[in-house]
């Protein structure tokens, strides 16, 4: 058939053709591959983007100054997203290869054997500083491969050199004995990351469909497993152990919804005649109890129950947590109808992020029964994806839900669809900063 119109656009050369005399299709045009002749060889060996270098250069100098007076979180996350953009922009591309190919995955196997080790404990004894071999002494190492390991992790900035085969702690090494942050390294070699690095092959075996099934995913296929992640934590109790740990870890030192200037905690009492025999939060899924935990040390004078709902194992390991004793401890699965009635606050922290929407709608169908109209509200702590300059950590955890859940991180419009199919409205999205999972507050519409 002869074209009808041929030109070209931004992506090359068009043509375009009367098919079934009403339908016009247009053909993809035809990408040249790029020749190996074409990439100019100085491209892979120089600055990767040179133009954003003397901006953030200035960036860092500036923000740093600020940060040094100052003493500032805010200036700190700052210089800190500065120097990651100016290192982006500074390395060559062949270095950021060998930085993502080589390094990133030898240095996650480098720090796992030192948390399985106890090298850290091991360093972080005193602040004196340790050679290889006392060290291979106190974890019973052998002292050539612990040498090969240490110098890897200084390479890395994970600790301090202070002379051959000698290191000092750092703030890592230190965090590093409380398996609350040393438990993530075995958690997701034992139940995420082969998930993750299977998303490529589970990917193109459907053909780039954005995945929607939690039984045949990434994570079945790199775990080689029928099972939905959760069912397979109760079958691995000690990645379950891990994984929990993990949730009590992972968003510490950020600010947190229920500080001041983020959510008006206290209109969850005010005015509402709530007593101690009340429901104030009902937090579901709510792991070790920590959000509730922080909320009674934050708000020690609010009053009204606190419920922690989890799953029988999850609240088995959270009963020896030593929970404060005003902390209900409860059995109660989110795709059941929920049991507390009429609480001011059901309340889920990364929870719904866990599971694709039609999921997502059973869960908060479940919850719609228990609610007081006038009353009762849900607040989903959650990220919310900007549609600019998304934080990597969030970026992260979004392939991490597709590869091992099959589910999302969601924008907020995707967030706004999904509350109101579930006959719920959104009152307000309650944000502070950037990488902050912000507070979506709802209630029945
Ligand atoms: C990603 S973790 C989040 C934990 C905690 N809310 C936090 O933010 O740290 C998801 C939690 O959902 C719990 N969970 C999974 N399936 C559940 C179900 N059917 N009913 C109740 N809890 C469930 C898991 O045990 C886990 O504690």
């Amino acid at each position: 058939m002869p074209p009808i119109a041929t030109g070209t656009d931004a992506s090359g050369p068009i043509t375009v053709h009367i098919k079934d005399s009403v339908q016009i299709s247009v053909e993809e045009p035809v990408q040249e591959p790029i020749q190996e002749a074409f990439v100019d060889g100085d491209v892979a060996i120089s600055p990767n983007v040179p133009d954003q270098i003397p901006a953030l250069l200035r960036r860092v100098a500036l923000h740093g100054e600020a940060y040094l007076t100052e003493k500032d979180e805010e200036e700190r996350t700052t210089v800190l997203d500065a120097a990651r953009a100016l290192v982006y922009a500074l390395e060559t591309p062949r270095e950021a290869m060998i930085r993502h190919t080589w390094c990133q995955s030898s240095l996650y196997a480098a720090l796992e054997t030192a948390v399985d080790l106890g090298v850290f404990p091991a360093l972080s004894k005193d602040d004196s500083p340790k050679t290889a071999a006392e060290l291979a002494a106190a974890t019973g190492a052998d002292p050539t491969m612990l040498a090969r390991i240490l110098k890897h992790l200084n390479a890395n900035g994970v600790i301090t050199e202070t002379g051959p085969d000698e290191y000092r702690r750092t703030g890592f090494t230190i965090s590093m004995c409380s398996p609350r942050y040393s438990d993530a390294y075995p958690c997701m070699t034992g139940c995420i990351t082969a998930g993750v690095l299977s998303l490529p092959a589970a990917l193109k075996k459907t053909n780039y469909a954005n995945p929607h099934n939690s039984t045949s995913c990434g994570f079945q296929l790199g775990f080689q497993t029928p099972l939905h992640f959760f069912d397979f934590l109760k079958e691995n109790p000690v990645h379950a152990v891990q994984f929990n740990n993990h949730m009590t870890a992972y968003h510490q030192g950020r600010p947190s919804w229920m500080d001041i200037g983020f959510y008006p905690v206290l209109s969850l009492v005010a005015d509402t005649g709530i007593n101690e025999r009340d429901a104030l939060l009902v937090d579901m899924g709510g792991s070790m109890g920590h959000d509730l935990s922080e909320f009674r040390r934050k708000w020690p004078q609010v009053p009204g129950r606190l419920v922690l709902q989890d799953l029988p194992d999850v609240v088995q390991q959270a009963r020896g947590m030593g929970l404060d004793a005003r902390i209900e401890v409860m059995v109660h699965d989110f795709f059941e109808v929920q049991v507390v009635r009429g609480a001011r606050a059901y309340y889920m922290h990364s929870v719904l992020h866990d599971w694709p929407d039609s999921d997502c709608l059973r869960i908060l169908r479940n919850i719609v029964p228990a609610m007081k109209r006038g009353y009762s509200k849900i607040l989903i702590n959650e990220n919310v994806i900007p549609s600019t300059n998304a934080y990597w950590e969030t970026t992260s955890l979004d392939i991490i839900m597709m590869a091992d859940f099959a589910s999302t991180e969601r924008t907020e419009t995707q967030w706004r669809a999904l509350i109101e199919a579930a006959g719920l409205r959104v009152v307000k999205v309650w944000t502070v900063r950037r990488g902050v999972e912000s507070l979506i507050e709802c209630e029945l519409a």
